[in-house]
Parts: C-alpha cells; sequence; structure tokens
C-alpha cells in the first residue's frame, strides 16, 4: 500500500490560509480539513464557504466531524472536496449517506471514534474508498495517541488487504510506526507537522 501523508490543517493561519498551505503543498499527499459542528464535538471550525476560498492542487480531504452529515455533503462536494468522511456516529443512515458522497462525486470514508466498535461500520465496509480510525477523542488537536485502537487497524487490514486505512490524531515520530505496522497507510498529522520548524523533515521523519 501507498504511503500517504495528509497534514491536518486544523492549527495553520487562517489568517494567511492560502500563502500558509502553499508552503505545506510539496509535503502533502492530501490536506486534512477539519470541520466541526460545535454539537458532535464542542469544538467549532470551518464550513463549506471557507473550504471552496482554498486554492491549491493538493486533494482536499473533509473530516466532517458534524451531526447528521448528509445536510452538508453536496455543500463540500461543491466546494471542492475531494473525499469526504463522515462519522459512524453522527449518521443516522449511513449506507445511504455512503452513497450520497459518490453521488456528489467524490470518494467516501467513514470514520470511528476510539471507543465505536469495527462492527458498527461492517456493512458499509465493502462500499468505501477508506476508513478513518481516530487514535484520539475527536474534537481538538495536540492529544495523546490511544494505541488500543490499533486492533481494529489491524482487522480492517487482514480483511481489506487493498483499502486506504486512515489513522488521526497524535501522529508524531513515535506514534507512525505503530500505526503504520499495524496496517495504516495514510497518516493524518497536526500539530506534529505545523509545530516543526521544517514541514519536509517532519513529514519524512512520519515515513521512516
Ligand atoms: C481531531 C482531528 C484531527 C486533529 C489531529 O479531532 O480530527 O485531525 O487535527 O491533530 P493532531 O495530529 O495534533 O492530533
Ligand atoms: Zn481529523
Amino acid at each position: 500500500m501507498q504511503l500517504k501523508i495528509t497534514p491536518s490543517i486544523l492549527g495553520i493561519d487562517y489568517g494567511r490560509m492560502n500563502e500558509h498551505l502553499a508552503e505545506l503543498a510539496p509535503h502533502s499527499d492530501m490536506f486534512h480539513v477539519d470541520v466541526m459542528d460545535g454539537n458532535f464535538v464542542p469544538n467549532l471550525t470551518i464550513g463549506a464557504p471557507v473550504v471552496a476560498c482554498i486554492k491549491t492542487e493538493v486533494p482536499l480531504d473533509c473530516h466532517l466531524m458534524i451531526r447528521n452529515p448528509h445536510r452538508y455533503i453536496e455543500d463540500f462536494a461543491k466546494a471542492g472536496a475531494a473525499s469526504i468522511t463522515i462519522h459512524a456516529e453522527a449518521s443516522l443512515h449511513l449506507a445511504p449517506d455512503v452513497e450520497k458522497i459518490k453521488k456528489a462525486g467524490c470518494k467516501a470514508c467513514v470514520a470511528i471514534s476510539p471507543d465505536t466498535p469495527v462492527e458498527k461500520i461492517s456493512a458499509v465496509l465493502p462500499m468505501l474508498d477508506m476508513v478513518l480510525v481516530m487514535s484520539v477523542v475527536p474534537g481538538f488537536g495536540g492529544q495523546a495517541f490511544i494505541p488500543e485502537v490499533l486492533d481494529k487497524v489491524r482487522w480492517i487490514r487482514e480483511h481489506y488487504p487493498e483499502l486506504d486505512i486512515q489513522i488521526d490524531g497524535g501522529i508524531n515520530d513515535k506514534t507512525a510506526p505503530l500505526a503504520i505496522e499495524a496496517g495504516a497507510n495514510v497518516l493524518v498529522a497536526g500539530s506534529y507537522i505545523l509545530k516543526s520548524e521544517d514541514y519536509g523533515k517532519a513529514v519524512e521523519s512520519l515515513k521512516k
């Protein structure tokens, strides 16, 4: 599986969003756009109108931490999302919502929070382009990696050898090798990259 590194843009300087993203772009396979609704998660971030202002060649991977995400899927597709992730815990009807993402022309991904068993998504796994195993409780950057979620990564990799498995939360040069060893191939990293002095070096250190 190809290893992909996707910086989370949660911690960028939104006052100079496109300039900051241009600095990250050479080191990014995708940009991970954290969308939080202040309801499914306590934090509140950006919506589709801000995503529509992003000017980049890097594919936008929108992680919707939104309750009842079906209401916003088309908005994010129109705003330029290449892939859209919805949470299994936040969707009322998971399979129809996955279909809606595909119909909108985006790659479809479903996320599970650390406490959510993989059984919750077993029916939709065959429909997905990517699955996201959260390694922190969604809502904030800068939290510590929860190693227990790696068992879910291992299970999914064993049953879906070709599926992109994304992991998000607390990824750094110590936790990335654990995630890769378990079978994850798409690493989201927020604070580790953005707080580093050299984005290129930080990204390279995640691939070792
Ligand atoms: C957490 C977000 C993450 C976050 C990762 O709810 O989904 O994408 O930005 O940040 P770090 O890498 O700092 O844990
Ligand atoms: Zn995220």
